[in-house]
């Protein structure tokens, strides 16, 4: 017997990217159905249109006053930064020594991962993330307590150890012992549930030739893993990479000459990019993530969405949590529009809630899967409450353009706003 519920609430979700395919490609349903089977998105519509066809005997859950949204996709976020966001420091390579490799030193211990594995995990749904692209830290246990809590909350994440054999003493690994380490996390967790996995260079700075090259290989063996890495965050970084690759025609070629470049590769930050190294990410089909309060917390600079746009490369959006200073994808996508608005080319309200849910499906090749409420995709939901705080509930009050309604939600909310999680049609979180 298949497992049938329907859901009546508001529903909103995007079919296309709105930049180019016009506002028609966001769905508004003021007074919505969402039909799930067996967890999978059986359809999707108004309700006056859809309810007479329910069949008898299908439960329906009334939401009144809830927006159903698919399910937000944060394409960067560091697992073993969770107990050290929101720590003071300088800029990036000042961050990363005093403040982000201390940290992650205690993630040697697995009994220390399980215990920030769960609570990494709550916060996401917490926040309405129902799929994330995770770093690990260098230590193999790290990932694996990831993933084992992934897989019993059946939630759909990409991760991978990171690799960093030029990395601060007691965080090093071995061009040889990365290699055997991150062969084996593939072989025991890519593709179990819902699970992927990412050949996780930490960033040209902390990988050797050698290492750079291991990562290529793995990753053209295997063609159902991703690649993760950092690109072009900070001025210093960009600097001194090219100081220590001095054959690479910018900093993206570092990573092109080891064959990471490719349709399964996401690039963080992207800030200081040439325009060479934009055409080829499109060319390849590699996607950027944007990590707009990570990116004002460093310091780190202003990414250009609409140049990455004229170049015609795929971006969604980053926390970076721990130097993103949020695990809400409300709050990031607030702060893409900001950061937009300081090159003076506005982000529609709309386009940026492409980017945390459809568009971040598209970045990880995983569109036929999640991002939208077309039929058959994993029903991965989130229900918001536009008058979770007072000041939205006055603000929002009889107000009935989604436009509207979605930008105040960034703006005003964030992880009070969501108000149940639901993953694969199952609820996984609930503060109702
Ligand atoms: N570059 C290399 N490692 C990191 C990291 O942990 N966070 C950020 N934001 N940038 C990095
Ligand atoms: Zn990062």
């Amino acid at each position: 017997m298949a497992d049938v519920r329907a859901y009546r609430a508001a529903l909103v979700h995007c079919l296309d990217d709105p930049a180019k395919a016009g506002e028609e490609a966001v769905v508004w349903h003021p007074d919505g159905l969402l039909l799930v089977e067996d967890g999978h998105v059986a359809d999707c519509g108004d309700w006056t249109a859809l309810s007479p066809h329910l069949a008898a005997d299908t439960p329906v859950e009334h939401l009144p006053g809830r927006i159903l949204t698919p399910g937000f996709v944060d394409t960067h976020i560091h697992f073993p930064q969770i107990d050290m966001i929101a720590a003071f420091s300088g800029q990036l390579l000042d961050w990363l020594e005093e403040k982000t490799f201390p940290a992650e030193r205690v993630f040697a211990d697995r009994a220390h991962a399980d215990d920030a594995a769960r609570a990494f995990l709550d916060e996401l749904l917490r926040n309405g993330t129902t799929t994330a692209m995770v770093f690990g830290s260098v230590h193999r246990a790290s990932v694996d307590a990831l993933f084992e809590a992934a897989l019993a909350r059946n939630m759909r994440l990409i991760a991978g150890k990171s690799l960093m054999d030029h990395g601060p003493e007691g965080l090093a690994d071995t061009a040889a012992s990365s290699r055997a380490e991150t062969e084996s996390l593939i072989a025991d967790w890519s593709r179990r549930g819902r699970l992927g996995y990412a050949v996780t260079p930490r960033f040209a700075l902390s990988s050797s030739r050698e290492q750079l090259a291991a990562a290529g290989e793995i990753l053209h063996a295997h063609g159902h893993v991703w690649l993760q890495t950092h690109l072009a965050e900070s001025p210093q970084e960009v600097a001194q990479v090219a100081e220590a690759f001095r054959e690479s025609k910018d900093y993206l070629d570092v990573y092109d000459q080891f064959g990471l470049v490719t349709d399964r590769s996401v690039f963080a930050h992207c800030i200081h990019m040439t325009p060479r190294s934009l055409d080829r990410m499109a060319e390849a089909g590699a996607a950027i993530a944007h990590c707009p309060t990570s990116n004002l917390f460093l310091g780190s600079g202003l990414f250009d969405l609409a140049e990455a746009d004229r170049h015609g490369v795929k971006t969604a959006l980053g926390t970076d949590v721990g130097a993103g200073t949020s695990f809400s994808m409300l709050t990031t996508a607030a702060a893409a529009c900001n950061v937009a608005q300081m090159h003076g080319s506005p982000l529609d309200p709309l386009r940026a809630f492409y980017l945390a849910t459809l568009g971040g499906a598209r970045a990880l090749g995983l569109e036929d899967r999640i991002g939208s409420f077309a039929a058959g995709r994993e029903a991965d939901f989130v229900a918001l409450d536009p008058a979770a705080t007072p000041l939205l509930a006055r603000r929002l009050y009889g107000v009935r353009d989604i436009r509207e309604i979605l930008f105040a939600l960034m703006v005003l909310g964030d992880d009070r706003v969501v108000t149940r999680t639901w993953l694969a049609g199952r609820s996984a979180h609930s503060r109702d």
